[in-house]
């Protein structure tokens, strides 16, 4: 038997396709996932409205546990005064107090951790503190537990112009809870989805582990071309830890999210062998195909190019 749990990230709701939004309620419906990661990025404005309606969304789906972390677009940009004093009070009414909620049972824990400051406008930034607090909790974790920590912003850049998007104290946070051996840090952001090998990131790396990013799953601001998508961690519930990645994309012929691939990580917990370095999962050949497709790329590879 396995376990799924569905990532949903950067929904902004103010830009979703309404198609797009039915469609990935029903594969939810369908999948029955056990729980569901939201990674940052609901609103497109930060709108009460905007909240109203992701709040209708999420309401609509299957009553199983939501974990939810805020996006940059999830603090009122213009509304300077909540932004300063109250910048998740928003929020706070759809998906409580708890920033960084965490789950635990018998085969998984999942951490999720708050990259975003009311004084960065799109970059995402993590303290000190933060990364020991998120390093201490996968340390206690078992070994029979897949370890999953989610931010908004990419510990990991696959473009250049992608650089600048990084979470500001990335490489604090890839050392220590590469250290701590992470399984698997899922993100968002960037609109642009794909697996890499995390470990190749640091010396002597203790055991696998590997970035999981999220394209955005209802919004029209899709990126090269590359439709909507969520991804779905599946797991083994018994014997050895395993999981394999889904990546569900949003299909306008069919009206239906369909899955386009599934990358089986390999989580040894033990040092990984050279050539595990160079693993490229599928639905990156996918990417750099679509890519080759498009004539003209200057826009997209601009030095210093931020992500709203
Ligand atoms: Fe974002």
């Amino acid at each position: 038997m396995t376990t799924a749990i569905v990532q949903i990230s950067d929904s902004h709701f103010g830009t979703e396709v309404a198609p797009v939004e039915r469609a990935l309620r029903k594969m939810i419906e369908e999948l029955a996932p056990s729980a569901i990661i939201v990674s940052g990025d609901v609103t497109q404005r930060a709108r009460n409205n905007q909240f109203r309606d992701a709040r209708r969304f999420f309401d609509s789906l299957p009553k199983v546990p939501l974990l939810a972390t805020p996006g940059n677009h999830d603090i009122p940009m213009f509304a300077l005064a909540t932004r300063l004093m109250r910048p998740y009070s928003h929020w706070i009414k759809v998906f409580g107090e708890d920033l960084e909620p965490a789950l635990e049972t018998e085969r998984v824990l999942v951490q999720c951790v708050n990259s975003t400051r009311w004084f960065r406008r799109k970059h995402g930034q993590i303290s000190a503190a933060q990364i020991e607090r998120v390093a201490r909790r996968i340390r206690q974790a078992k070994p029979e537990q897949l370890r999953v920590v989610v931010a908004h912003h990419p510990l990991l850049a696959i473009r250049e112009s992608d650089n600048n998007n990084l979470l500001r104290g990335h490489r604090d946070a890839v050392r220590a809870w590469t250290d701590a051996k992470v399984d698997i840090v899922m993100g968002g952001h960037i609109h642009l989805p794909y697996i890499r090998p995390l470990h190749v990131e640091v010396e002597n790396p203790p055991h696998h582990c590997w970035v999981v990013q999220a394209g955005t799953a209802t919004s029209k601001r899709v990126r090269e071309g590359i439709p909507n998508s969520v991804n779905v961690l599946r797991f083994a519930d018994t014997g050895p830890v395993h999981c394999a990645v889904e990546r569900w994309d949003y299909e306008a012929a069919t009206g239906c999210f369909e899955q386009l691939h599934s990358v089986d990580l390999p989580l040894t917990r033990e040092p990984p062998p050279q050539a595990a370095s160079s693993l490229v999962a599928p639905d990156d050949v996918e990417t750099e195909r679509r890519l080759h497709d498009l004539a003209d790329l200057s826009d997209l590879q601009g030095e210093g190019r931020a992500f709203e």
